[in-house]
């Protein structure tokens, strides 16, 4: 019988970037649904996601961050630590995607989308593993990868190059901190139905010609992926390292 302990996340304090929605809100809601404090970090308001974990008997504060304002970020982790105390967990999946022929793309949105999905990603990593080190204590990360961590993509140069990124970050940090006591893993999302992927999802004959790629035969839900984000968070996974998992409907396997 297995020991459903291995899954608990009571008395684990979390942040969990961009939970106000998406797929965000799916990990914070899963994670709380597993017995963690959630700290949200984001530029919107974050009632929502409260609501529903205070309505599961849980916990969720906030803090208002704009993760592409690099100052604001690199003192965030430290800030938290200091006023509400020490953090167990790190969930990195704020993200944003433009879109255009890499002919095209403009350096804005090269830059705009690299700091938010990969620069604001190191910078609190960096500090949270700092922190954890200093503490002697253990910590895990969540980075949210993409299936665009492993292929190209269509029109998507500077997501594509950002997801590529923290498929390295993980992979080093991983290997810089797992004898010390911090996991460093990501969860790859295949087409999950958030903002993200409405345009695409809305377009029929892109629409169309997803699904059909998709062994599963459908588009994925924010609360798979934070399933999988439970189990990179407990002991579970506490010989995992450096793993990016895909959570796609078997996209990267076909
Ligand atoms: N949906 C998919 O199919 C898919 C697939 C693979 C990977 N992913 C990744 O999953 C993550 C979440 O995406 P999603 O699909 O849930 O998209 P989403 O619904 O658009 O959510 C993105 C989240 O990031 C936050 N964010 C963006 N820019 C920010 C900034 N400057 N400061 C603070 N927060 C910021 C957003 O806040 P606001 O609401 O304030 O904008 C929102 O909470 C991203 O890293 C994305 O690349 C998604």
């Amino acid at each position: 019988m297995s020991d459903l302990s291995a899954f608990d996340l009571s008395k684990k304090r979390i942040v969990v970037t961009g939970a106000n929605a998406g797929i965000g809100q799916g990990i914070a809601v899963a994670l709380a649904g597993a017995g963690a404090e959630i700290i949200g970090v984001g530029r919107s308001s974050m009632a929502e996601t409260a609501e529903t974990i205070a309505a599961m008997g849980g916990r969720c504060s906030d803090v208002t961050c704009d993760l592409s304002d690099r100052d604001a970020v690199r003192r965030l982790i430290d800030d938290v630590w200091q006023t509400s105390g020490p953090l167990d967990g790190l969930v990195n999946n704020a993200g944003i995607i433009r879109r255009d022929d890499s002919t095209d793309l403009s350096e804005q949105d090269w830059d705009d989308v690299l700091d938010v999905n990969l620069t604001a990603v190191f910078q609190l990593s960096r500090a949270f593993g700092r922190r954890v080190l200093q503490a002697a204590r253990r910590g895990k990360i969540i980075n949210i990868a993409s299936i665009l961590s492993f292929q190209g993509g269509i029109r998507v140069a500077s997501y594509t190059a950002s997801k590529h990124g923290i498929a390295g970050l993980t992979k080093v940090m991983a290997n810089d901190w797992a004898a010390k006591g911090i996991n460093v893993n990501a969860i790859a999302p295949g087409y999950i139905e958030t903002k993200n992927t409405a345009a695409l999802r809305n377009d029929p004959q892109r629409s169309r010609e997803l699904l059909s790629r998709i062994p599963a035969g459908r588009f994925g839900q924010s609360a798979e992926i934070g399933d999988a984000a439970v189990f990179l968070m407990a002991p579970a996974s506490d010989y995992v390292h450096g793993a990016i998992l895909p959570v796609d409907g078997g996209w990267l396997a076909r």
